[in-house]
Order: C-alpha cells, then sequence, then structure tokens
C-alpha cells in the first residue's frame, strides 16, 4: 500500500525542502527540543516524519519492516537533501542488534498505527531502554484502543483491547492516506490512486492502554505524561468525522467525546 499511499502526496520533497514538516504539534511538544540529538523513528514508514525530525535538527535514524517504505523513505530523503539514515528491519531484531552493539539513542519516537503491529510488549519496551542514554526520552502517539471498541457508526461491537489478542483483518491496510481527505497530506493532496484493495490481510494485536504504559513502567521508564485526546491526527475511525483546524478529524458534533489519541513520554533515569 506504500505506493498508494505515496501516489496522495503532491511536492513533498519540494515542501519538506522548503522547511515543511509531516509531523503534528502533539509529538513534537512531548519530544520537545530535539536539536542535535540522536533520534531513533521506530516504525518510521515512508520517512516524511522522520525527516521533518531531521528538520527540527536531530540526527535520525529510521527503522522499518517494509522494504517499500524504506525504498521510499531514502528516495524522498535524497530528494529532500535530508542526511537520514533508514535501515530496513523487523524493529525487535534491529533494537536487539543495536543494543548488543551498544548503539544508544538520546530519543526514540513511534507514532500513528504503531502499537497494533507489536506481538510481545515487554519485549518492546525492554529494548527500547536499553538503547536510551541516560536521561533520554521515549515518546510514543498513537489511536487510542478505547476507540476500537466501536464500529464505524458507534455501536458498542467489541471487547476493549487486552493480552495482545491477536486479530486478523481480512481486507489488510487500506488506503487511510487517501481516506484522511488532506489530513495525512500537509503538502497537498493528489487523487492519486483510486480504489485501491489489499490484495494481503494483516494479522494484529490489540493491546489495552494500561498495557503499554505497564509495560514501558517495568522496563524502568519513568511515565512523565499521559495525553489523551478526543481527536485524531490522519484516522477517520468513524463515520461521518468532521474536519477540525490543524488537519484534525473528530466525530460529529453531537457524539460525546471520548479518547481517540495518546501520547506518552518515558524517560530514563
Ligand atoms: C501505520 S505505519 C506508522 C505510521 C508512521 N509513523 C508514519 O509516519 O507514516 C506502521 C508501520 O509499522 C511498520 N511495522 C510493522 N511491524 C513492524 C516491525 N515488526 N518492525 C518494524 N516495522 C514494523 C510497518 O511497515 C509500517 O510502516
Amino acid at each position: 500500500m506504500v505506493g498508494a499511499h505515496d501516489s496522495h502526496r503532491a511536492n513533498l520533497p519540494e515542501f519538506l525542502r522548503d522547511g515543511g514538516s509531516t509531523l503534528f504539534p502533539e509529538e513534537v511538544g512531548l519530544l520537545g527540543d530535539v536539536r542535535g540529538k540522536t533520534l531513533l523513528h521506530l516504525q518510521c514508514n515512508s520517512g516524511g516524519d522522520s525527516i521533518s525530525l531531521a528538520g527540527l535538527g536531530a540526527r535520525v535514524t529510521g527503522v522499518d519492516i517494509s522494504d517499500d517504505a524504506v525504498t521510499s523513505a531514502r528516495k524522498l530523503a535524497r530528494q529532500v537533501g535530508a542526511r537520514v539514515r533508514f535501515e530496513r528491519a523487523d524493529l525487535y531484531d534491529w533494537l536487539r542488534e543495536a543494543s548488543r552493539e551498544g548503539r544508544r539513542f538520546d530519543a526514540v519516537f513511534a507514532s500513528y498505527g504503531v502499537v497494533c503491529w507489536l506481538p510481545d510488549l515487554v519485549a518492546w519496551a525492554g529494548s527500547i531502554e536499553r538503547i536510551l542514554e541516560p536521561s533520554a526520552c521515549f515518546v510514543l502517539v498513537d489511536f487510542h484502543p478505547v476507540a476500537d471498541i466501536f464500529d464505524e457508526h458507534g455501536n458498542h461491537a467489541r471487547d476493549y483491547p487486552a493480552g495482545g489478542e491477536p486479530m486478523y483483518l481480512q481486507e489488510g491496510v487500506g488506503d487511510y492516506v487517501a481516506a484522511s481527505g488532506g489530513s495525512l497530506t500537509p503538502s497537498g493532496y493528489l487523487e492519486g490512486a483510486t480504489g485501491f484493495l489489499n490484495s494481503e490481510g494483516a494479522n494484529l494485536f490489540r493491546w489495552g492502554l494500561g498495557e503499554v504504559v505497564t509495560a514501558l513502567a517495568e522496563a524502568g521508564l519513568r511515565i512523565t505524561a499521559l495525553h489523551e485526546y478526543p481527536y485524531t491526527n490522519g484516522e477517520r475511525c468513524f463515520a461521518g468525522m468532521r474536519e477540525l483546524p490543524g488537519r484534525r478529524l473528530a466525530p460529529p458534533e453531537n457524539v460525546p467525546a471520548i479518547p481517540l489519541m495518546y501520547g506518552i513520554r518515558a524517560e530514563r533515569d
């Protein structure tokens, strides 16, 4: 689906070269000043956020398991002239190897549709803790698991996620960039690919928010912020979502607010 997603991004290299950013204020605020810091971007996808973080002055390494995503990210970095290193790997393997080699980072970051791909939160949190420098931070911004209990019409349809319960998504990952209606294309929206259908299903893992926070805390990290937001950055999770300023999406006005996204900052002592 990388090609379909990329097909909607108008002028992204020029936009980033001119100092534009694909980041949202939530992650920028949680990360704080990244100038001069080494930053590991896990599950970086096609690299727009990694290059935006480099634009803020960080020395960025992006890691993703997808060949197509990493190829696209490397091409984008070349076009922008950004010095970001992209590595294709399974994050569990990559973190184990990095820790063995003694690699350390001032910040680790992951966002927007990442926890659902993790079969093991304890190994994930522990391996992140091991590659953080003292006083370094881990920042995670993701979609809130409570939104997952509802179907697209807001009916309470599923249990609250727990235990990493596997879920097979027959239709696979769709063209969420097109569905976001411009929320994920700050450089401009192109019609691009239409009617994209994924030929591959996806295996996801359902985790609750408490389990994510507990895994980080038990790995020895100190949680210094846990924010919940009643809107999403980019994900059209319900029918009739309305667009808010700042590329945000929220349920219709008459729907009582629930958290749709969360952000965590965890620090190493
Ligand atoms: C929805 S994307 C995250 C969005 C991303 N933050 C962005 O800026 O576009 C999820 C990413 O996780 C990656 N991924 C899934 N499992 C992974 C794993 N085990 N190791 C590394 N990357 C993984 C996928 O290839 C995909 O690019």
